[in-house]
C-alpha cells in the first residue's frame, strides 16, 4: 500500500493510502469518531465509522490520547467543509507510540508554561506554521542572493573581533587566549567581499544583551549581504528588493500558514510595492519632536516608542539615513558634508515590528578607520587584518544584515521574537 504525507492528499483522491501521523485532538459522536491528525506537513480530519472498521477497531480510535503515533489506513475523499479540501476514511488503524497526560492541552496555558515545554510546544499548529514560514524565508534568501550573483561565504563563529561593541560579548577561552561568539560576521564579509565581488552569510550570532523585549533574542540568526564597488544608495535598492521578494515568497508559498496565523495577505501585498520611503535622522527626529516626543534630543537613539511612530507614519517599511556618527560602530563611513553623521541606514518594518536592518556604507580610508579603532579603545593589533583590506586596493563598498527572527515576526504577524526560533535563547533560559 502506498505510504504518503498529508499534505499530498490531493493526488492521491479515491486511492487507499497509509499514513504515519500523532493525533493531535479527536472527537466522537456515538458511531463515529473524528480524528484530527498531523504529520508535520499539514493537518486534516480521520472520519471513524463503527460499521465501516468493525467494534475493535472503533474502540481503539475512541480510545486514542493526545499526541498517540499511529499508522493509519484508509481511503482519501474530497470534503468541502473543511479548508483543507480532503479527509480519509479510515480502514485500520495501530498504534505505534502511546502517549499519556500530555501536557500541552487545547486550554490556555501560561507563556512561561509553554517555554518550559518548548520541545513539545513547536507540535502546535501556531508553532508549526511559524517554522513553515521562517523554513521559506531562508530558502527564499538563498534564491534571492543566488539568482543576483551573490557568493555565499561563511564567516567564523569563534572570533576574535567585536564589530558591535565590546559590552555586549559572550567570552570564551580558546587555548589560554580569549575568542567570542560573533556578534556579527561584518568585518569577514568585507575581506571576503574584496575577493569574490558580492558575497552573503547566513548563520547564528550572538549578543549577551541584558534586553528583555518582545524583539531580542541571546542567539538569531542574521543574513549579512557585502557588496565591493558599491555605494550606500544602491545597497539601499538591494535591501528592499530582497524585503520585498521575502514578501512575495511567503505570500505564493505560505498561504496555509498566513491563514493559521491570521495575517492579512492583503496588508502584507503592501509591502512587495518599491522603493520604501527614506527619511533622515535628523528629519526622524524633528517628526518625533512635533508629535510630542519630549523624550528625545538630536544624538539619542531611537527607542521602541520612536521607531514604532515613525514607522506608522508610512505605510510599507522605512528606511531611517545617517545617524549620529556617536551613536554607530567604528567601520561606517563618514559623512562627506557632516562630520557629526556617518551613511548608514536602519530598515523599520511597519506595525510596530522595529528594525529589522542595520547597515552602512564601509570606511576606506586607512588613517580614518585606524583612528576610530583606537577611538573605540579596540587593540589595533587584532585589528590589522581588518585595515590591511584598505591598504591593498581599498574600494567603496557596502552591505547590511537582516535579523531572521525580527523578519519572520514581522511576516508572520506574531507577538513576540521567542515564537520565530525553534528553541529561542533568552535572558534566563537556555532550557530546553
Ligand atoms: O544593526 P545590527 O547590530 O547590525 C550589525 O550587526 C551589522 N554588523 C550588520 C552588517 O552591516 N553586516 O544588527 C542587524 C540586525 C538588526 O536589524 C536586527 O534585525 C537583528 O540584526 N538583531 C537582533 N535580532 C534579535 N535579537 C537581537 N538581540 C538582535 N540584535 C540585532
Amino acid at each position: 500500500m502506498k505510504q504518503i504525507q498529508i499534505i499530498d492528499a490531493k493526488n492521491h483522491v479515491g486511492e487507499t493510502v497509509k499514513i504515519g501521523a500523532w493525533v493531535a485532538n479527536k472527537r466522537s459522536s456515538g458511531k463515529i469518531s473524528f480524528l484530527q491528525l498531523r504529520d508535520g506537513t499539514a493537518y486534516f480530519q480521520a472520519v471513524v465509522v463503527k460499521n465501516e472498521v468493525g467494534e475493535e477497531i472503533f474502540q481503539l480510535a475512541k480510545d486514542l490520547t493526545q499526541e498517540t503515533s499511529i499508522w493509519v489506513t484508509g481511503e482519501i475523499r474530497e470534503d468541502t467543509r473543511s479548508k483543507f479540501g480532503y479527509e480519509l476514511g479510515v480502514k485500520s488503524i495501530e498504534v505505534v507510540g502511546e502517549s499519556h497526560d500530555y501536557p500541552i492541552t487545547p486550554k490556555e496555558h501560561g507563556v512561561d508554561f509553554l517555554m518550559d515545554h518548548r520541545h513539545l510546544w513547536l507540535r502546535s499548529s501556531h508553532q508549526h506554521a511559524i517554522m513553515l514560514i521562517r523554513n521559506e524565508i531562508i530558502r527564499a534568501t538563498y534564491e534571492f542572493f543566488n539568482n543576483n550573483g551573490f557568493v555565499k561565504i561563511d564567516p567564523p563563529i569563534l572570533t576574535g573581533s567585536a564589530p558591535e561593541g565590546t559590552t555586549d560579548l559572550f567570552e570564551t577561552n580558546y587555548f589560554d587566549q580569549k575568542a567570542y561568539l560573533s556578534q556579527s560576521g561584518q568585518l569577514y564579509m568585507e575581506a571576503a567581499a574584496m575577493a569574490l565581488g558580492k558575497v552573503f552569510s547566513f548563520g547564528p550570532t550572538f549578543r549577551a544583551e541584558k534586553s528583555k523585549t518582545r524583539r531580542h533574542l541571546i542567539e538569531f540568526w542574521m543574513i549579512e549581504p557585502e557588496m565591493a564597488f558599491m555605494h550606500q544608495e544602491e545597497s539601499l535598492e538591494v535591501q528592499e528588493q530582497y524585503v520585498a521578494y521575502l514578501v512575495q515568497s511567503v505570500l505564493d508559498n505560505c498561504e496555509y500558514s498566513l491563514d493559521v496565523l491570521g495575517r492579512d495577505k492583503e496588508v502584507l501585498k503592501r509591502y512587495t510595492q518599491l522603493p520604501y520611503p527614506r527619511i533622515s535622522y535628523d528629519d526622524a527626529v524633528e517628526l518625533l519632536k512635533e508629535n510630542g516626543f519630549d523624550d528625545i534630543e538630536w544624538g539619542d537613539d531611537f527607542g521602541s516608542p520612536h521607531e514604532t511612530f515613525i514607522a506608522n507614519s508610512f505605510d510599507r517599511p522605512v528606511f531611517i539615513l545617517n545617524y549620529p556618527k556617536a551613536i554607530k560602530p567604528f567601520y561606517m563611513k563618514p559623512h562627506p558634508t557632516r562630520e557629526d553623521l556617518v551613511i548608514c541606514a536602519d530598515m523599520i518594518a511597519p506595525e510596530g515590528y522595529g528594525e529589522i536592518i542595520g547597515g552602512s556604507e564601509r570606511a576606506t580610508d586607512y588613517e580614518y578607520l585606524l583612528e576610530q579603532i583606537r577611538e573605540a579603545g579596540l587593540d589595533e593589533e587584532e585589528y590589522s587584518w581588518y585595515l590591511d583590506l584598505r591598504k591593498y586596493g581599498s574600494v567603496p563598498h557596502s552591505g547590511f544584515g537582516l535579523g531572521l527572527e525580527r523578519t519572520i515576526t514581522f511576516l508572520a504577524g506574531i507577538e513576540h521574537v521567542r515564537e520565530a526560533s525553534p528553541f529561542p535563547r533568552l535572558l534566563n533560559r537556555i532550557y530546553p
